[in-house]
């Protein structure tokens, strides 16, 4: 539970965070508050969440509890209609989450909107289909958000759901090497090409969707059930220590005080037990799981290959 990982930048990443991603309205607030008061030490949160403002209340409330912001990690992310106003959209987050600063701020996909489509936040062409920007490239919105390193406003930056060829291609580019990865990663999808590859260039990996998102089979899967049951744990913790023992902090969402604090509970899996979790996926023949919002894997995105 106490375990941290170091990043690029020096400072450190609580290995577990609370979700915060289709938290209700009316949940989030207590979620964050009984998170903080329980002991975890990490909040993720995005822009696109649209519950910032609720996040923001369980904070305050924390903070006035006696939880000091310099013990707590807060990430945020910035959405894809605003890649040409990162700092706009970053301000955003903040006033709503009512911060000075985030502890870490992600690209949310490498895929930039129409700032001026007909939705503020997953605009659609008339045929349905998601309204790209295709001349704006990532490069350049990494490139913004470099600038933000100097204002205070954000200790790190990184990104999230980039594949290898992005990565390769942003850090030969800039000058700032992210400081986080963070993608979708449990046994259904180890993702283990591009966790190596962030691990050679000193980019921390953060895994999402740590049970493989609300709904999905993943906890009565029979690997994941025989280690539980070997360790007398639940699936859930199985889950999250897999992640752990890569080296990979964990983000596990949960409204549900019983559940936040049973999510505390990592333990120490050892290389075989990581390697019999890796291999499900193989079985099962899953090469992807949980959806990307675009309608195809970011990887297929052949239009969007990066080029410059
Ligand atoms: N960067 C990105 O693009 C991205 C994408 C997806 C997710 N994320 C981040 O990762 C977080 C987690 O991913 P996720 O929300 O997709 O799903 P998840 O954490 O894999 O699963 C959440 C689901 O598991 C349930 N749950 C939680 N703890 C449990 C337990 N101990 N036993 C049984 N069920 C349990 C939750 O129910 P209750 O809430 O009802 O308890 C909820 O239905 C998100 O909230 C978000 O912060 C980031």
């Amino acid at each position: 539970m106490d375990t941290r990982f170091t990043l690029n930048n020096g400072t450190t990443i609580p290995a577990l965070g609370l979700g915060t991603w289709q938290s209700s309205p009316g949940e989030v607030k207590n979620a964050v508050a009984h998170a903080l008061k329980v002991g975890y030490k990490h909040i993720d949160c995005a822009f696109c969440y649209q519950n910032e403002d609720e996040v923001g209340e369980g904070l305050k409330e924390a903070f006035a509890a006696g939880v000091k912001r310099e013990d707590i990690f807060i990430t945020t992310k910035l959405w894809c209609t605003f890649h040409s106003r990162v700092e706009e959209n970053l301000n955003m987050s903040l006033k709503s989450l009512g911060l000075d600063y985030v502890d870490l701020y992600l690209m949310h996909w490498p895929v930039p909107m129409n700032p001026h489509g007909n939705h503020p936040l997953f605009p659609k062409l008339p045929d349905g289909s998601r309204d790209l920007v295709k001349d704006w490239n990532y490069v350049d919105t990494y490139k913004q958000m470099e600038k933000l390193l100097s204002t205070g406003k954000v200790k790190a930056i990184g990104v999230a759901n980039h594949s290898r060829p992005y990565l390769e291609n942003l850090v030969s580019k800039v000058d700032v090497v992210p400081a986080v990865n963070q993608i979708e990663n449990h046994p259904y999808l180890p993702q283990e090409e591009v966790v190596d590859f962030c691990h050679s260039k000193g980019i921390h990996v953060t895994a999402y969707s740590p049970f493989g998102s609300t709904g999905g089979p993943l906890m009565q899967e029979e690997g994941v059930q025989n280690i539980a049951q070997k360790h007398a744990v639940s699936a859930g913790t199985v889950l999250l220590s897999y992640n752990v023992a890569r080296g990979n902090s964990v983000l596990p969402k949960s409204v549900t005080p019983s559940r936040i604090e049973e999510n505390k509970n990592i333990i120490k899996l050892d290389q075989s037990e990581v390697d019999e979790l890796n291999e499900i996926h193989k079985k099962k023949g899953i090469t992807r799981y949980v959806y990307p919002p675009f309608g195809v894997s970011p990887n297929t995105f052949a239009f969007l290959e990066p080029t410059r």
